[in-house]
């Protein structure tokens, strides 16, 4: 089975394969950590942790840097993964293409579950819930960091500020499909999918990721979102003009461009 949504994910990452680590990788809270870093972190001590939604699976080099842990992953994604493989410290995950409403893996397979930047995409969440309710022992630790939007005060606002009414004026054909499901933004709404399926409440925590930067890799970092793809390359080229125009009123003395946006880590326990 696959839905419009899914088809649209697949195709964008198809032609953008690594688009959300090169956009995110370099991205640091205040505590010096990445935001998947972050997430590596919540689930220290865990042994057979899955990465849910992992891309091309820089999150599961950093899992694998801990010895002896068994690591699987799965994308909707074969581009996505096909970069996984590469990477060496990967080599010995269990990578498959598949889908989040579906897992192909055991009943209390896990221990662990990261997602970063995924969870709030899928369809049919209360199935994703139900699916990682199933594979997740007992008092097994779910971490999600999902997106946020813009910071403040920054060219992640400048560009939705910019690009917004373009993004409302495309043609339906240049407009991407409504994406997941939005009560996984909020900690009531992730409490109302993933509480009935089994969870604690969540611990929800905001984390400011900066992304400042030279003027080409914040275009890249804020130019690396979904609505960007369908939209007509002559209009996307006029949109980048536009932002390095303005963003370059906004550099700081070193000539780098102030850029941040929000993350919510959400971390929940398999009860049992
Ligand atoms: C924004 S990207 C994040 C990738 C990676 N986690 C990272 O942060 O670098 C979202 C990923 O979730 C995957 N995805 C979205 N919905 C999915 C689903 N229902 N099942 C499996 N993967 C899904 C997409 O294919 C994509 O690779």
């Amino acid at each position: 089975m696959t839905t419009v949504p899914e088809d649209f994910l697949r195709a964008f990452h198809a032609a953008h394969p690594a688009v959300t680590a090169r956009a995110m990788a370099r991205g640091l809270a205040a505590d010096g950590r990445s935001s998947y870093e972050i997430l590596r972190d919540a689930v220290t001590g865990r042994r057979r942790v899955l990465d849910l939604g992992c891309g091309d699976g820089l999150l599961l080099e950093l899992l694998a840097a801990d010895p002896g842990r068994e690591l699987a992953g799965i994308d909707l994604s074969a581009d996505e993964l096909a970069l996984a493989r590469r990477r060496p410290g990967v080599a010995a995950a269990d990578l498959r293409v598949g889908r989040a409403q579906q897992l192909p893996f055991a009943d209390g397979q896990f221990d662990g579950c990261v997602t970063h930047m995924a969870l709030m995409l899928m369809d049919e969440a209360e199935r994703v819930a139900a699916e990682l309710a199933r594979v997740l022992e007992p008092g097994g630790t779910l971490a999600a960091v999902i997106g946020g939007g813009p910071a403040g005060g920054e060219a992640y606002e400048l560009f939705l500020r910019l690009a917004r009414p373009l993004f409302d004026a495309a043609p339906a054909a240049r407009r991407i499909p409504r994406l997941g499901d939005r009560r996984l933004r909020t900690p009531e709404g992730f409490d109302e999918i993933f509480g009935p399926a089994g969870f604690g409440p969540v611990r929800w925590e905001s984390v400011r990721i900066d992304l400042t930067g030279p003027p080409d890799l914040v275009w890249r970092t804020v130019g690396g979102i979904y609505d960007i793809g369908p939209l007509d390359p002559a209009v996307t080229a006029g949109l980048r003009a536009r932002f390095a125009a303005e963003a370059v009123a906004t550099a700081l003395p070193d000539g780098r461009v102030p850029c941040a946006m929000t993350v919510r880590v959400a971390t929940a326990r398999r009860l049992g």
